[in-house]
């Protein structure tokens, strides 16, 4: 299959009005990933890495946003929208190049798999001509509808279009296709616009290749797989099915998660095996958990880093650049962000962590808050190994504390502490005996002589 080449022309000059949105449809996201990544994602791994994306008249957000992909896809602008082969004919000077294989895809079905695409292309290589993915949807009402005759494929035929008969047929088209590179311009030339919508329909070489007697082949995918999106009820509901494949995927590599259903993954969380997610956990971009960690219930964690034996939660909030050495620990109502928490520090309650340096084993104690913004600037906080920081202390950076430092409870510090040094940045207490009596005394007397008055 490798030796064989391949273009993937993904169509995204679709309207997608009914997503009531300012923000093209294909750039809305599943999992955190533009619905256009995931199909140029699939395509990849199908070995269908070289992408032609037709993008509609004005799709400059949508050229944007495709320039950050890997590898960026060559842009054609589909200038008036007169139908989906007349769509990846824009592409024309990408598909003239020659390759074995082509095969199209549209940028609002996300959820395709690289599977598919590869039995597809399989098929190609075994002599078809035309390989089209169908599938049975509950309600075939709107999609083309696959004629088959003899067992073969001899047309598909638009619902609109279609007959009584022919709209009784529950196998309909995908929408993908999978193209022999030697045919595809002679088939998609042929193909005329005399149909309900007069556009120039890509399913319409289905027919034009079976009467040149050329191979023509359905394969069978999920409904779920060829989800197309419109709107943002759909949206959710391809959001859902990812999730739900996402999360099997995890527990099948080793993770374990006590309530599936509740956990929320990023297209790119990595998280290693004997991992323990308790319920109602959000994932982020950019997380990577190592394995045998803990994430705790209601923790809500985005570009974060977590080491072995670390535990998370619960309602543990990570920003991004939070990086949780081997055994480090941030429990419950602690945000830390753009922070190292070095091997078994622990950071446990009411804590805020920013811009600074938890040191090996070192301890912060509940309500302790680094004070790294002064409205203009960000200023770290380095806290060393073994430091000590008691309760509802205020660090306020740029500060350093020393390695075995020991800060008094209440404190504000705004000098940097010694090595071993203990610190007090507090009133000290003062005691004066009896005097709490004699206040109470005076307050009882000042009370009554106003009530006999009143
Ligand atoms: C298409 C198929 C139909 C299939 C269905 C599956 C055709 C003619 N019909 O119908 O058989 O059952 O998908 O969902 O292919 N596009 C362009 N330029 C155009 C027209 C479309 O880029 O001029 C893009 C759209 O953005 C969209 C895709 O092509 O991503 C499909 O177009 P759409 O109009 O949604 O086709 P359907 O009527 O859904
Ligand atoms: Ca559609």
């Amino acid at each position: 299959m490798t030796e064989r080449s391949c273009l993937s022309i993904i169509l995204a000059a679709g309207e997608g009005t009914r997503m009531k949105s300012a923000r093209p449809k294909v750039l809305h996201e599943i999992a955190g990933l533009a619905m256009v990544a995931h199909v140029a994602a699939a395509a990849k791994a199908a070995g269908g890495g070289d992408v032609a994306l037709v993008v509609g008249h004005g799709g400059d957000e949508v050229r944007k946003a495709a320039a950050r992909l890997d590898p960026a896809p060559e842009i054609f602008v589909q200038e008036e929208r007169l139908g989906t082969a007349h769509a990846v004919l824009a592409a024309r000077a990408a598909i003239a190049r020659g390759h074995d294989d082509i095969l199209v895809m549209f940028g609002d079905t996300p959820l395709i798999e690289a599977d598919v695409l590869l039995y597809a292309r399989r098929k190609l290589a075994g002599g078809a001509a035309v390989v089209v993915v169908g599938f049975r949807p509950q309600n075939p009402a709107g999609y083309g509808r696959l004629i088959e005759k003899d067992g073969r494929l001899v047309a598909i035929r638009e619902h609109k279009d279609a007959s009584e008969a022919e709209r009784k047929i529950g196998f309909c088209n995908g929408g993908l296709m999978a193209i022999g590179g030697s045919h595809a311009l002679a088939l998609l030339d042929a193909v005329g616009n005399a149909n309900a919508n007069q556009e120039f329909y890509l399913t319409d070489i289905v027919e034009i290749a079976a009467a040149r007697g050329l191979d023509v082949v359905a394969v069978e995918a999920s409904a779920e797989s060829v989800l197309g999106i419109n709107n943002r009820a759909e949206l959710a509901e391809a959001e859902g099915i990812w999730q739900r494949r996402r999360r099997r995927e995890a527990m099948l590599a080793g993770v374990t998660l006590i309530a599936p259903e509740t956990v929320h993954f990023s297209h790119d969380t990595q998280i290693g095996q004997d991992t323990l997610v308790e319920p109602n956990v959000w994932f982020g971009p950019g997380v990577r958990i190592a394995a045998g960690a803990t994430i705790h219930a209601f923790s809500h964690i985005e570009g974060a880093t977590i080491a072995t034996g670390s535990q998370v939660g619960p309602f543990a909030r990570l920003r991004p650049g939070a990086d949780l050495h081997e055994k480090a620990k941030v429990g419950n109502f602690c945000e830390v962000k753009k922070a190292t928490v070095e091997k078994g520090a622990k950071v446990n309650h009411l804590t805020y962590i920013g811009d600074a340096r938890v040191g090996e084993g070192a301890n912060i104690g509940a309500g302790t808050v680094t004070c790294n913004y002064d409205g203009y600037s960000k200023f770290h906080t380095d806290i060393g190994a073994g430091a000590f920081v008691g309760s509802n202390s205020s660090l306020v950076a740029p500060v350093s504390l020393g390695d075995g430092a020991y800060v008094a409870s209440g404190s504000v510090i705004t000098e940097d502490v010694e090595a071993d040094a203990l610190a007090f940045g507090r009133a000290r207490q003062k005691q004066i005996p009896g005097k709490a009596r004699e206040l109470r005394e005076r307050f009882a007397a000042a009370a009554a002589a106003k009530k006999k008055a009143g």
